[in-house]
């Protein structure tokens, strides 16, 4: 998820942009850069780094135009540095860009092969060559021609120093907002850039263009049809637009799950063979199959999604997994065997206990495979080969979607090792189909977040809470009671439903709210049974139960339902509601839930 703001018809342009991208930092900021049309060609500055280190750089002379386009990076291909920084350029052509074009691979050696030489690791500059390829003096025609040619996501603004008072802007999968103003019109990601100029607005649709001077817009569609767009007011303020409207960051990203998982999958299913590719891997098929033993590292949030790998791993993959506290490895003597494979699972790629562990697993020859966020970082860099998560910028320090961001990764890399031993290609087949469902599955439950904030106000002044779950669901009550202790300061507790008898059963009474995960699997009856336990001693039960279950429902005081899915799949619907549920009681108790004291989002100290 990046930024991108143009802006014609302004003079000394440079100065709305860079507000404009500071307005957009939450969305990425690993890189940024600007580019502005002249008559002599176009002029660009670009960094590493935050918009404080572009503005370092730039003179503001040289950019002394009236339209120009500008880019604040979350980076996916290519690491975080001057040469990946948007905006990429070829000829006069310069292009900013938000999303990921899948096919770049084969468009790049086609462009190769015509001359074209790359300067950047990034996707993006694909689309640059290719529109300079086709362009012959129009530049919203060069754009159509290009984009006709592309698969994936793309919200883009492009200028050429031909045409020095327009941009043409196009999406397809990414936000793009039109901003119509009286004698300047504006392009961004979303309105928090344009704000301050008008509160006039187009919202493009996919497969929409604009084409933007200082006298008008006009829209058509990929084929250069005109096409009648409304105008719509804009009355939001901007701290509540950079939150997408929702009261807080994590409520935003619990919301944004639904996509995270599509990100996560997308590119990598191939639903004809019920397989995966997971390029960034660098593992042969015979590489693959010679994996003798996972070891995942990882802290907090990032362990409890390596539990929940430890279990599809082994059960689909049958592969013996172990599931490690970074901080616990490091100091360890760790033994590591020949086909060892070490996972190193971390959001923000820079927590230090993750990031030594894996230092040691690898001075002890594992091979280490890092599973992370952000393009870049420390974990990425040192990782052998890895996998992106593509869940975007988290900004709330309690992690929520980069959790069912890890899973789903997680999840597929069971599919790539258990297609090339123990799963036959029907129930890969199988498994992608409902997991291309788990999106839809998510919307159904985040539907559940008023009632949820409703069964919230019963248990916002308890003092303590237990979680329990069953094998695949283990992990997600460890991780619905570590939610509640990071941003309600709850006491919380996670635990297997049948540990509960060896100790933790001496705690339930009636002010012990007991949350169990109660789906309908294999061990059902032993959870139900688990449930009448609690209820037997006046403990308070909210069952997160499969849709249409009465039984353990009538067991229990609150009652949150999943829409049914496979097993394995599981995690990624009943974690939903336990997020939702530590977010409203934290609301409910006037908590700073994007900011939790004591925590920060990436742990770099011991
Ligand atoms: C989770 O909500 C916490 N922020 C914390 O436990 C976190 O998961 C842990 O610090 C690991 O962070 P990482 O995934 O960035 O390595």
């Amino acid at each position: 998820m990046c930024g991108i703001v143009g802006i014609t018809g302004v003079p000394q342009v440079a100065y709305p942009l860079l507000e404009g991208l500071r307005r957009l930092e939450y969305r990425g900021y690993d890189s940024a850069g600007i580019a502005v049309a002249k008559a002599g060609g176009i002029v660009c500055y670009k960094e590493k780094g935050k918009i404080k280190e572009l503005e370092e750089i730039i003179d503001l002379d040289d950019l002394d135009a009236s339209c120009g386009i500008a880019h604040t990076r979350w980076a996916t291909h290519g690491q975080p540095n001057r040469e990946n920084a948007h905006p990429h350029l070829s000829g006069k052509v310069a292009v900013v860009h938000n999303g990921i074009i899948e096919n770049f691979g084969a468009l790049k050696v086609a462009l190769s092969n015509k001359g074209y030489v790359f300067h950047s690791e990034t996707d993006t500059e694909v689309l640059a060559h290719l529109i300079n390829d086709l362009y012959r003096g129009n530049l919203e025609k060069a754009v159509q021609q290009a984009l006709k040619l592309v698969d994936g996501t793309f919200g883009i603004a492009v200028i050429h120093a031909d045409e020095p008072r327009k941009i043409v802007g196009a999406r397809r999968g990414s936000p793009l907002v039109v901003g119509v103003g009286e004698t300047a019109n504006y392009l961004a990601s979303d309105v928090a850039a344009i704000l301050g100029h008008t509160r006039q607005v187009i919202y493009l649709d996919d497969w929409e263009m604009a084409v933007l001077t200082p006298e008008g817009v006009t829209t058509t569609n990929i084929d250069n049809q005109q096409i009648t767009k409304d105008i719509e007011e804009i009355t939001w303020d901007l701290d509540q637009i950079q939150k997408g409207g929702y009261a807080h960051y994590m409520l935003k990203e619990i919301f944004e799950q639904p996509d995270t998982v599509l990100d996560a999958f997308r590119g990598r299913i191939l639903p004809a063979t019920g397989d995966v590719k997971l390029g960034g891997l660098e593992l042969t098929d015979w590489e693959l199959r010679s994996i003798r033993r996972i070891i995942i590292l990882a802290c907090g949030t990032s362990y409890h999604a390596g539990l929940v790998g430890e279990y599809l791993i082994e059960e689909y993959a049958r592969i013996p997994v172990e599931v490690e506290y970074a901080s616990e490895f490091r100091y360890r003597s760790p033994i590591i065997e020949p086909g060892t494979i070490c996972l190193t699972v971390s959001q923000s790629g820079e927590t230090i206990d993750t990031l030594e562990a894996m230092r040691e697993a690898k001075r002890r020859g594992a091979k280490v495979i890092g599973i992370t966020n952000v393009v870049g970082s420390t974990i990425a860099r040192e990782s052998e080969s890895g996998i992106y998560i593509h869940a975007g910028p988290e900004i709330g320090v309690a992690s929520t979607k980069a959790f069912t961001g890890q899973v789903t990764i997680l999840t597929l890399l069971t599919l790539l090792l258990g297609r090339r031993t123990h799963i036959s290609a029907e129930k890969g087949m199988q498994i992608l189909e409902e997991l291309q469902r788990i999106p839809d599955k998510i919307r159904q439950v985040l539907d559940q977040s008023d009632k949820i904030r409703e069964i919230a106000k019963a248990y916002a002044q308890d003092h303590n809470c237990l979680y329990l779950g069953r094998g695949v669901n283990f992990p997600i009550a460890l991780e619905g009671a570590l939610k509640l202790k990071e941003i309600s300061y709850i006491h919380a507790e996670g635990y297997p439903a049948a540990e509960m008898k060896h100790g933790p059963i001496a705690l339930i009474d009636p002010q012990m709210p007991v949350v169990v995960i109660s789906t309908r699997d294999g061990s059902y009856e032993k959870i139900r049974g688990n449930v009448q336990e609690v209820r037997a001693r006046h403990g308070k039960i909210i069952s997160v139960v499969t849709e249409g279950d009465t039984e353990i429902a009538a067991l229990s005081d609150h009652v949150i339902t999943i829409p049914p899915t496979l097993n394995m799949l599981t995690p990624l619907l009943s974690v939903i509601p336990l997020q939702l549920l530590a977010y409203h009681i934290a609301v409910l108790r006037g908590e700073d839930v994007d900011q939790p004291r004591n925590l920060a989002k990436a742990v770099t100290v011991e």
